[in-house]
């Protein structure tokens, strides 16, 4: 890039001598890097680990991803995405950005239809510009373009001769002179044709006239997997999306049922509507009653006007009841009956008023054993396990465990623009044996605290890996002290009691066949307090 820095500021100067010098060093450098693209590397296709990638995973924005990174490495470009786009319909084209790397998503979607709408167009030829910045072609994108002056080049994906979507690359401004320049189209199109048959093997379909690309942001693309059960379970998601089936997510805390309730949403046809996450351990009993109905005036005090609840302000969209464990036997009852009736009855109000959502359920805990407890309602339990998923733990999916710390290696390292070059084996062998009581939002903690820890242009040790104290010390807990775990279950099951009785101390005491000095004792060294 300096050098076409020089030669065009020797073509200001009209300075001969200096343009031939800086022709000829510019040369010279394309032609060292151009070894790297050596045909055999240009055409073979795709690196080994990737067709490993593409044959397990069929979600195809992690593979175009991955895809991308690689070709972009290839090329030495710094700048890439792929973007789709429907077929003309009523003049307009709706573009999808799958997959992009250092390019914000708006300068996408304003390069695509630049790029269609160009005059002199034919978009289904390839466009390799090199002097962006004086190219009058360029001049209406030319403060989006992510890499300033360095060449871009745009490859149609085309079927019947039919653009359906490009691929658009951009060399850095960072300095790195990108490979020769003449080359790239031919290494684009090996991975291009690839693409297409990605694209075209009905993984994905060019989105329809009128689908918007954000209303799409929850889908799989964030999903992170090659494991067998994973996959079985984004498979389940895609389908039970279709229909208004309530979805009962199981998992332990970290694996993604936040991530993969948020994508039901985002691929059902209730898209357009409201996705709202409701944490139902977050809120007292009272409070997550009248926020999931509403109230009308004067119900409590405080209730100084009319409230819409959650659930009529989702209407049309999804509701996300998140830790559905922690909720009374009373609330579960009110939950049940809207289930039944898909009506909600504000708190102290007597209209019951329709609301059309989709509920999704969450919960870490075992909740069979919660009804043999009295803790869920068991008529609840089987309303809501129409559609049970299961999301395994990290450490039940080791192959996983590679890939997702890749992935966040990655993230951060783009993030924190920090040159990290990756794990050391010893790494890799600790991460692969570890627990993961905090699954992946554990995994993510860890690389990012070893990427900050690791030294530029250096690679992760074991050292800077601190795996979390607190989540050891619950798994140790989990495994060994039989004390510490009788404590639990007995501050558990007198909780969950008190909570079963408003709280009424004596009935507790009866139901729980202790006297009543026993049991304030037992809440007082068990430090059980309310809202527990
Ligand atoms: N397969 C995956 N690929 C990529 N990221 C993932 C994956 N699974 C989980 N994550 C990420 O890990 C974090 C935790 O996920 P999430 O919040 O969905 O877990 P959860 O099961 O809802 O946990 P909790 O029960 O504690 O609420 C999020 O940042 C999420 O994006
Ligand atoms: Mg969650």
């Amino acid at each position: 890039l300096h050098l076409y820095e020089a030669q065009r500021l020797a073509e200001d100067l009209r300075d001969r001598n200096l343009m031939r010098r800086a022709r000829r060093m510019r040369r010279s450098i394309e032609d060292e890097v151009a070894g790297d693209l050596a045909p055999s590397t240009a055409v073979a296709g795709l690196p080994g680990g990737f067709s490993g990638v593409l044959a397990q995973n069929p979600h195809i924005a992690t593979v175009l991803d991955h895809l991308l990174g690689d070709l972009l490495g290839k090329i030495t470009f710094r700048h890439g995405f792929v973007a789709l786009f429907s077929a003309r319909s009523g003049g307009g084209r709706a573009v999808t950005i799958l997959a992009r790397r250092d390019v914000p998503e708006p300068s996408a979607r304003m390069i695509t239809e630049w790029f269609l709408g160009r005059e002199d167009a034919d978009c289904s030829s390839g466009a390799l510009l090199t002097d962006v910045l004086r190219d009058r072609r360029t001049a209406a994108v030319r403060d989006v373009l992510p890499g300033n002056g360095g060449p871009i080049y745009i490859h149609p994906l085309c079927r019947d001769g039919e653009p359906y979507g490009i691929l658009f690359f951009q060399s850095g401004a960072d300095g790195k002179e990108p490979a020769r320049v003449g080359q790239v189209p031919d290494v684009v199109a090996s991975y291009a044709s690839f693409v297409d048959v990605l694209v075209q093997g009905n993984a994905v379909r060019p989105p329809a006239a009128g689908d918007d690309a954000r209303k799409r942001g929850g889908d799989f693309r964030h999903v992170i997997t090659r494991n067998d059960r994973m996959l079985r379970v984004l498979t389940l998601a895609e389908k039970v999306a279709q229909s208004d089936a309530t979805v009962l997510l199981m998992g332990e805390t970290g694996t993604g049922k936040g991530l993969i309730a948020n994508a039901i949403h985002a691929l059902s046809p209730r898209r357009d509507g409201k996705f709202i996450h409701v944490n139902c351990a977050a809120l007292p009993e009272t409070i997550l009653e009248s926020e999931l109905f509403g109230h009308v005036k004067g119900a409590f005090t405080g209730a100084i006007c009319d409230k819409k609840g959650l659930l009529a302000e989702a209407d049309g969209g999804t509701v996300f009841l998140d830790e559905i464990s922690k909720t009374s036997i009373v609330l579960q009852g009110k939950l049940l009956q809207f289930l039944d009736t898909m009506k909600v009855r504000p708190v102290g109000g007597n209209d019951m008023i329709p609301v059309n959502v989709r509920l999704v359920f969450a919960s870490k805990h075992d909740l069979m054993s919660m009804i043999r407890n009295g803790t869920m309602l068991e008529d609840l339990y089987y309303r809501i396990n129409d559609f049970p998923i299961t999301i395994p733990p990290l450490r039940e999916r080791i192959e996983d465990i590679h890939l997702l710390a890749e992935y966040y290696l990655k993230v951060f390292r783009d993030r924190m623009a920090k040159h990290v070059r990756g794990f050391s084996e010893e790494a890799l062998a600790l991460l692969a044996g570890y627990e993961w009581p905090g699954n992946v939002r554990e995994l993510e903690k860890i690389v990012k605290r070893a990427v900050i820890l690791c030294d530029e242009e250096g690679l992760i040790t074991p050292e800077a890996i601190a795996f979390d104290e607190t989540e050891s010390c619950s798994i140790d807990q989990r495994r060994l002290a039989l004390p510490d775990r009788v404590k639990d279950l007995e501050k558990r099951v007198i909780s969950e009691c008190l909570i079963r009785n408003g709280w009424n101390r004596s009935a507790a005491s009866n139901e729980l066949r202790i006297s009543y000095p026993t049991l304030l004792k037992k809440i007082r060294d068990l430090k059980i307090a309310e809202g527990y």
